[in-house]
């Protein structure tokens, strides 16, 4: 080749580099958490882990809808939080120490991950393979899932082998390497008992860890769990445990639990530990998506105030939510979305959405955008014809009082249940007020739910629900419920009112990531004046 045609070919092959980078760019989006995270993470897991244990974390399970068609994959979040890897049919095991196979390489991590399948994927979408896991997410030990079976690592010579414990809610499919074949691959490798219970091993653990002067009170708490639970009742070391009159005998069954407990390696309690503290204290990067998922969803509540009326029916309002998630990108929503007109809104959960219309009642609508993983949980309650009754506003205005006592409340150092406490109050008080209950104690039947959970990967996202700290991010939530036929005056029958907001826990104290969307009647009702991009948006009318 002479030296102007390689000159040439090179000037080509940059110009087409220009003109394809952008192709690439615009493929996806590129604000994902990055490798780096996902490996930090790793190493902190690394580092909380006993000595000479490995930690197994599968993937989430796929789930079949009807007949052929699957649900949308979800992967599970510990496993995304610590790979990155979005595909099903996949095991991480993480090593306190580093291992060496005898083939000199030395390793603290393996990924086994689905394999590349040109068919699989012409149908289904691309798969990153051995090859992508290690160039995409970075990780330097990545096989077939369906090496794990042949795999070296032996369980038994750990001191301890740390994972979730099965749901077994899981199909095996033809595939030899799915997620069927690598739980049972893992069970016949570290010898798992057919009659495993994981909720006794945790309590079992507990009596091991426990000193002579407290475990009379872990008596106690374990007799809360055994009271709920015949089939540990009917277990004769917890029994006798709870049971026993005096330190002596307690201590005699703490030796019984320890040698039950050294029958295996298995541990499946300290994972949740482990990935409860993690996840309850968000990094920067973290934040970055989850103040974009919180300020879509907030944006989705001040669109629908305008676009509201009363002839929209709960499933059209709910699509307009999700409009504006996926105008913003958002992949999913992170919880089936709740809009319940009136007597609906009594319903925690209601998800049905279902009625036609939703006339002048008011609307509860608690939704959230998934973005890249991060799900906020925002709910607004306006009334559809733009305007608050007597009624409504004096309920509505005890929620926002209550939730402004919750906020407040939500500051480093204080309990958990600080919040809950404090809106509590306020909701008993305003009740009393109106003359709703008689009684403090009658408050629960018309808030009769927890006030806040942590935020997340997941909706009601891992933590250790100790004293708050910073970096965390909560809900505040209070609501008042009052359904059709309560024992009250019926002018307040179904009232139902939830105000959630996303609450960042500083040492500045408390921030609102959600106030984007308005909160007292007086802004909602000024929002819901202004004019809506859909109003000009017309369908054909359908027979
Ligand atoms: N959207 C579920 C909850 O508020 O906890
Ligand atoms: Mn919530
Ligand atoms: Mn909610």
């Amino acid at each position: 080749m002479n030296m102007i045609y390689q000159h040439s070919a090179m000037l080509l092959f940059a110009i087409l580099q220009l003109f394809s980078l952008p192709a690439i760019a615009q493929d996806a989006a590129t604000d994902f958490l990055s490798a780096d995270f996902h490996r930090g993470r790793r190493e902190l897991v690394r580092k909380m882990m006993p000595e000479n244990s490995v930690a197994v974390f599968f993937a989430n399970a796929e789930r079949n809808r009807a007949n052929d068609v699957d649900y949308i994959y979800h992967q599970n979040p510990d496993f995304y939080y610590l790979t990155g890897y979005k595909e099903p049919n996949a095991v991480l095991l993480i090593f306190s120490e580093d291992q060496n196979d005898g083939s000199n390489s030395v390793y603290d991590e393996v990924l086994y991950v689905q394999e590349r399948d040109p068919r699989a994927e012409q149908w289904n979408g691309k798969r990153l393979g051995v090859e992508g896991a290690k160039s995409t997410l970075g990780f330097k030990t990545v096989f077939n899932g369906s090496e794990f079976a042949k795999a070296s690592t032996e369980f038994k010579n750990f001191d301890s082998v740390l994972f979730f414990d099965f749901e077994n809610d899981y199909r095996d499919s033809k595939d030899t390497a799915d997620l069927f074949d690598l739980i049972r691959n893992f069970k016949e490798k570290t010898d798992y008992p057919a009659d495993y219970d994981p909720a006794k091993q945790r309590l079992y653990t507990m009596i091991k860890s426990t000193d002579v002067e407290n475990s009379a009170n872990v008596a106690q708490t374990l007799g809360r769990y055994l009271s709920n639970d015949d089939k540990l009742k009917e277990d004769a070391l917890l029994s006798g445990f709870v049971n026993a009159t005096d330190d002596n005998l307690r201590s005699e069954i703490k030796a019984k639990v320890d040698l039950e407990l050294s029958a295996n390696n298995l541990n499946s309690s300290k994972l949740s530990e482990i990935m409860s503290t993690l996840r309850e204290t968000k990094t920067e990067a973290e934040m970055a998506l989850l103040k974009k998922a919180v300020e879509i969803s907030a944006v989705g509540q001040v669109e629908v105030m305008k676009a509201m009326h009363p002839k929209m029916s709960e499933t059209e309002i709910q699509g307009v939510h999700e409009f504006v998630y996926k105008k913003y990108g958002a992949e999913y929503e992170g919880y089936p979305s709740i809009v319940g007109g009136g007597n609906n809104g009594c319903i925690l959960h209601y998800i049905e959405n279902s009625k036609p219309e939703v006339g002048d009642d008011l609307v509860l609508m608690d939704l959230g955008a998934e973005y890249h993983g991060y799900t906020a949980d925002v709910t607004r309650t306006i009334p559809a014809n733009g305007k608050f009754t007597k009624e409504q506003k004096q309920i509505y205005d005890i929620v926002y009082n209550a939730q402004e006592a919750g906020i407040k409340a939500s500051v480093v150092g204080a309990p958990f249940q600080a919040p809950g406490q404090a809106a509590s109050q306020v909701v008993t008080e305003g009740l009393l007020q109106l003359g709703i209950i008689e009684k403090d104690d009658e408050s629960r039947t018309y808030f009769p739910h927890g006030t806040s959970h942590y935020l997340g990967l997941d909706v009601h996202d891992k933590g250790t629900y100790q004293a708050f700290k910073p970096n965390t991010v909560i809900t505040v939530e209070p609501g008042i419920y009052i359904p059709e036929g309560s024992d009250c005056d019926k002018k307040w029958w179904g009232i139902a009112v939830r105000i959630e907001d996303d609450i960042l826990i500083t040492d500045d104290g408390p921030v609102n990531l959600s106030a984007m969307a308005p909160r007292t009647t007086k802004e909602i009702e000024k929002v819901m004046s202004q004019s809506s991009a859909l109003e000009d948006f017309e369908l054909p009318v359908l027979n």
